[in-house]
């Protein structure tokens, strides 16, 4: 045999490996959901509607008990309340603008009381659109502690309250965005991409304690993420209609993969086609541009 069909046999099989190694990942349940693993309290920061409000909901149905955090009180008690009826589990409803030290100190303080964390998701958030030099300084400084500040201490102050247990897990949630960089989203890809990464690391710091990280990376997703001021020149319909995926399908997707050794985690296929755009250099305005000539047909 040559040299060459030599190293064709050896990709090859490396291919094979690494795909055969992804698909026994994406099979494998990760242990939060197994029926045996222990049940304590879950906290789900932006649980007040979209992405935040499914984790509550699935986490609820799962058994575990539940601190609900965002600055609209009056819907997080009306899900705790709804929770608490159809799945007999401890639902809170603990109001917290993660804009401010107050309100971030105020989660740390709620997480510190309990002995039985075992799950932490940094769930909320919003994005600002527009360049750096025309966006308000302010909302782009709030993203910033909200995505970033927030997700950082309270992490810290989950993990550092799960470490004795040997056991738990925190969700930051994050984007496809994080692989791309995007003008006129300079902010909000980086603050994504600082997640991704801090979740590798804190992971690795992790690893042998016992406990999980994720960075889920959700694509474009059915919440009220897009209703908001920030996104008034955008419309739903300029995005094909596969390319969306229901909150429901993406949290499902998140708390299977928890602990079975991924930690950043995209769901959908589609999705994680479009992250390998990534590596091929392409920006985000020419993947929006091209999702928009996809719709038209054009
Ligand atoms: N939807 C998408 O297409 C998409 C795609 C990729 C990633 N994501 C990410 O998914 C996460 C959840 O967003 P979503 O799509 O579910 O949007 P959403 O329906 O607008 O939910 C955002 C949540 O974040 C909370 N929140 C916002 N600012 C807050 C603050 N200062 N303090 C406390 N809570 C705050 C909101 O609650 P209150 O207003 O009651 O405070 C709400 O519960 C975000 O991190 C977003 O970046 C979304």
């Amino acid at each position: 045999m040559t040299k060459s069909t030599w190293k064709w046999i050896v990709a090859g099989g490396v291919a094979g490996y690494l795909g055969w190694q992804k698909v026994q990942k994406d099979g494998r349940a990760g242990r939060f959901l197994a029926a045996d693993s222990p049940r304590g309290t879950a906290v789900v920061t932006g649980a007040s509607s979209g992405i935040g409000e499914q984790y509550a909901r699935q986490l609820a149905k799962a058994g575990y008990d539940v601190i609900l955090v965002a600055r609209r009180l009056d819907k997080l008690e009306v899900l705790a309340s709804e929770l608490r009826l159809n799945h007999g589990v401890l639902a809170e409803a603990l109001s917290a603008d993660l804009a401010t030290p107050e309100g971030v100190e105020r989660v740390e303080e709620a997480m510190g009381k309990l002995d039985d964390l075992v799950l932490l998701v940094n769930n909320a958030g919003f994005g600002t659109m527009g360049p750096l030099l025309e966006k308000g300084l302010y909302s782009q400084l709030d993203m910033i502690h909200v995505h970033v500040n927030a997700a950082m201490r309270l992490t810290r102050a989950a993990l550092s309250r799960m470490v004795p247990n040997s056991y738990g897990g925190v969700i930051n949630v994050s984007s496809i965005v994080a692989f791309f960089h995007g003008a006129g989203s300079a902010n909000y890809c980086a603050t994504k991409a600082y997640l991704n990464t801090f979740s590798k690391a804190v992971q690795a710091e992790m690893k042998d304690k016992g406990l999980v990280v994720q960075a889920l990376c959700p694509g474009y997703t059915y919440t009220e993420f897009h209703d908001s001021q920030e996104y008034n020149e955008f419309s739903r319909n300029e995005v094909p209609g596969w390319l969306w995926m229901s909150s429901e399908a993406v949290v499902q997707e998140s708390l299977h993969a928890l602990g079975n050794g991924q930690v950043v985690v995209v769901p959908g296929w589609v999705n994680q086609v479009i992250v390998r755009f990534a590596t091929l250099g392409i920006d985000l305005a020419s993947l929006r541009r091209l999702a928009k000539r996809l719709k038209g047909g054009g």
